[in-house]
C-alpha cells in the first residue's frame, strides 16, 4: 500500500445504538391476550432523533418501554449500544439503565416529597455519588434550565412545564447516551409543549445524545430526523425528515431493511 492510500481516512461504518428485531409483546389479562406488538424491527443511529407516532392503543408506549429496557418482550431481540438487553438479568438491566439511559414520562413521575434538586440528583445517588457533589451538579443543571427559583420547590409547588423541565434534568444528569420520552408534553398546553420539545431536543443535540420520543402530535414530528408510524403493533411506515424542514416519505420501508448490525432501518415486519 502506498503512503497516499494509507493516509486516506475511511469513514467508520456507523452501527445502530438501538436495534430491535422481531419484537413481540403479548399482555395476558384474565379476559384476553392482547397483542400489543406484532413483530417490530427498528434500528436507530447514534445522535438520531426518532419520533414514534400513532393513535391511542397502537403500541407506542409498549415499544418505547421495551426499547428502554423498562419491560421485557414476549419474544424478539433488543440491542442497546450492541448489548443484548433481552438477555440481561434484572440487576444488569437496572444498572445498565442507570448509566446509559434517561427516561422522561408524560406524568413527570417526580418524587412528591423531594425538592427539585433532590429529584434531579436521585440517579446520581443510586450511582453512589456523594450528596454534596450530586446536589451541586443538579443545581447547576436546573439553573441552566431556567429553574433557579425552583431549586427548593416540591413538585406540587411547580407548574406542569416546570415539573417536566425538572424531569428532563433528572433524565440528563447522568449524561446518558440515549434519552427516551413517552409523550413528554402530553399534559402541557401547546406553548409550553413547544418550549419543552425545544429544550429536550437542544439538550440532546448539545451532547450528541440519541433521542427517541413518543407523540400523537403531528406537529412534534418536526423535531425528528425520522418518524416511525405505528399501527396495530407494527411499524406501518417510516418517514425520513430533514429536521424542522422538508419531509420525504417512504411507504415501502422493506427496501431499507438490511443487516441489523450495519444499517439504520426501521422496517415493517
Ligand atoms: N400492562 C398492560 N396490560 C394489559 N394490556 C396492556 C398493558 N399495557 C398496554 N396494554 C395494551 O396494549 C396495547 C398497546 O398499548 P400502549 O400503551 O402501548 O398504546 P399507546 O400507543 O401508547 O396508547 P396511548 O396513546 O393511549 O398511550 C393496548 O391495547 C393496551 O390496552
Ligand atoms: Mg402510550
Amino acid at each position: 500500500m502506498d503512503n497516499m492510500t494509507a493516509d486516506i481516512a475511511l469513514p467508520a461504518v456507523q452501527k445502530p445504538i438501538v436495534a430491535a428485531r422481531d419484537l413481540k409483546k403479548i399482555y395476558c389479562t384474565d379476559a384476553a391476550r392482547i397483542h400489543a406488538l406484532n413483530g417490530v424491527d427498528v434500528s436507530i443511529m447514534p445522535g438520531e432523533h426518532c419520533a414514534i407516532l400513532g393513535t391511542s392503543g397502537s403500541g407506542k408506549s409498549t415499544l418505547l418501554s421495551l426499547l428502554a429496557g423498562l419491560e421485557r418482550p414476549t419474544s424478539g431481540r433488543i440491542y442497546i449500544m450492541r448489548r443484548p438487553i433481552h438477555a440481561m438479568t434484572e440487576k444488569e438491566m437496572v444498572d445498565f439503565r442507570l448509566h446509559n439511559i434517561g427516561f422522561v414520562f408524560q406524568s413527570f413521575n417526580l418524587m412528591s416529597m423531594m425538592t427539585a434538586v433532590e429529584n434531579v440528583a436521585m440517579p446520581l445517588m443510586f450511582q453512589g455519588v456523594p450528596k454534596a457533589v450530586r446536589e451541586a451538579r443538579a443545581e447547576r443543571l436546573l439553573r441552566k434550565m431556567g429553574l433557579a427559583k425552583q431549586l427548593a420547590s416540591r413538585p406540587s409547588q411547580m407548574s406542569g412545564g416546570q415539573q417536566q423541565r425538572v424531569s428532563i434534568a433528572r433524565a440528563l444528569i447522568s449524561q446518558p447516551e440515549i434519552i427516551f420520552a413517552d409523550e413528554p408534553t402530553g399534559n402541557l398546553d401547546s406553548a409550553t409543549s413547544r418550549q419543552i420539545m425545544d429544550l429536550m431536543t437542544e439538550a440532546a443535540d448539545r451532547r450528541g445524545a440519541t433521542l427517541i420520543f413518543v407523540t400523537h402530535d403531528e406537529d412534534h414530528t418536526a423535531y425528528a430526523d425520522r418518524v416511525l408510524h405505528i399501527r396495530d403493533g407494527i411499524v406501518d411506515r417510516v418517514e425520513t425528515r430533514t429536521r424542522n424542514a422538508g419531509v420525504s416519505t417512504s411507504r415501502d420501508p422493506a427496501h431499507e431493511h438490511q443487516n441489523p448490525e450495519e444499517t439504520a432501518s426501521c422496517a415493517k415486519h
